[in-house]
């Protein structure tokens, strides 16, 4: 793990090339809720960013400050080099932005929304607009249902209109909230490989989820949020590898391998169906030692073995909690 964020406290990120950066970002709504405490948070250039964090946790609100929605309370925070919000006229036609909830007008088609959406834009010519909106459609996988009223779209086609609109234009960065809320798993995956595509065309993406192994998936870096604040950041395989592993058994003989790893002081054991997971053993114990162990005591092995971290053992292990809602 880089050393830009622990438990502790998060060190300043100095990061040169930042298209995200934040300084003490912090905010408390009216009704006194701290939701983003002091946050300081980098995206490198070129990085498919995931900003994980479970349901409350501030994710929508930070999202809501970088686009200038809302003010902060207190603290700043730049996008491609300029600050935000002052320099949102700037910086805004660069972003492209998926904004939880997008509310498409009902009475209009998915391709006349996306139609009258493109016309306020200044910069967009007229004369290519059916075009850029054709290819809007398709990229998100819309094309078929273009010409229903949005009104009778699912939810999942919503996020999928709001994607496309954040499409319309070449973007340097795209700020996606939740993008894959509504969808199905295919709708996922065929998001997760359009986030791969456009960041092979050099699109920063910033996306924000509480699914771990979507971001797992697709995310080379990532920043975990709880209770509003960062929990830590940095590249994904980094992330994971500062927890331990857990071990893994499978067994048609459950409750006895359980029985026999916790007299052998295993900790943190978990029984589903025919599978037995624990803490990985500290180093010094010789995995080899438990499963001769659970074999000599007459527990039939399927398999044996030590998982590597997810991302959510390594948010267990810094935030002591499972990733559950914040209050
Ligand atoms: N307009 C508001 N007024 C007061 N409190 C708010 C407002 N919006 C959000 N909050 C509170 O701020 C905290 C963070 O909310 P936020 O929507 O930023 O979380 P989130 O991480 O986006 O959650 P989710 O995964 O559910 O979308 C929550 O406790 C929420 O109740
Ligand atoms: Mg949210």
């Amino acid at each position: 793990m880089t050393e830009s964020g622990t438990a502790a406290g998060p060190a300043p990120v100095t990061e040169p090339g930042a298209v995200i950066e934040t300084r003490g970002l912090t905010k408390r709504y009216r009704g006194g809720q701290l939701a983003v405490d002091g946050l300081d948070l980098g995206v490198p250039a070129g990085s498919v960013f995931g900003f994980l964090g479970p349901n409350g946790s501030g994710k929508t609100t930070t999202i809501r400050m970088l686009m200038g929605l809302i003010d902060p309370t207190s603290g700043t925070a730049r996008i491609l080099g300029h600050p935000m919000p002052g320099a949102a006229r700037t910086v805004l036609p660069q972003v492209g932005a998926l904004i939880e909830g997008p509310a498409p007008y009902g009475f209009l088609s998915g391709r006349d929304n996306l139609l009258r959406y493109d016309s306020a834009d200044p910069t967009a010519d007229p004369r290519t607009r059916r075009a850029r909106v054709g290819q809007a459609l398709d990229r998100v996988g819309l094309a078929a249902a273009a010409g229903k009223k949005a009104r009778a779209y699912s939810l999942g086609m919503k996020q999928r209109l709001g994607l496309a609109a954040a499409l319309l234009q070449p973007r340097r960065l795209l700020v996606l909230d939740e993008p894959t809320n509504g969808l199905d798993p295919q709708g996922m995956r065929e998001i997760r490989t359009l986030v791969r595509e456009l960041a092979a065309d050099g699109t920063t993406v910033f996306l924000s989820s509480h699914l771990l192994d979507e971001i797992e998936q697709v995310c080379t870096h990532a920043a975990v949020m709880a209770r509003g604040r960062l929990i830590t950041q940095g590249p994904v395989a980094e992330l994971a590898a500062g927890a331990r592993g857990r071990l893994a058994v499978t067994t048609p003989d459950p409750g006895d391998a359980a029985r026999i790893l916790g007299g052998l002081g295993v900790t943190g054991i978990e029984v589903d169906g025919d599978r037995v997971s624990a803490e990985a053993p500290p180093g010094d114990v010789e995995l080899a030692d438990l499963s001769a162990a659970l074999v000599h005591a007459g527990v039939r092995l399927r398999s044996f073995g030590v998982q590597r971290a997810s991302l959510e053992d390594a948010f267990v292990a810094l935030t002591g909690e499972g990733f559950d809602v914040a209050g």
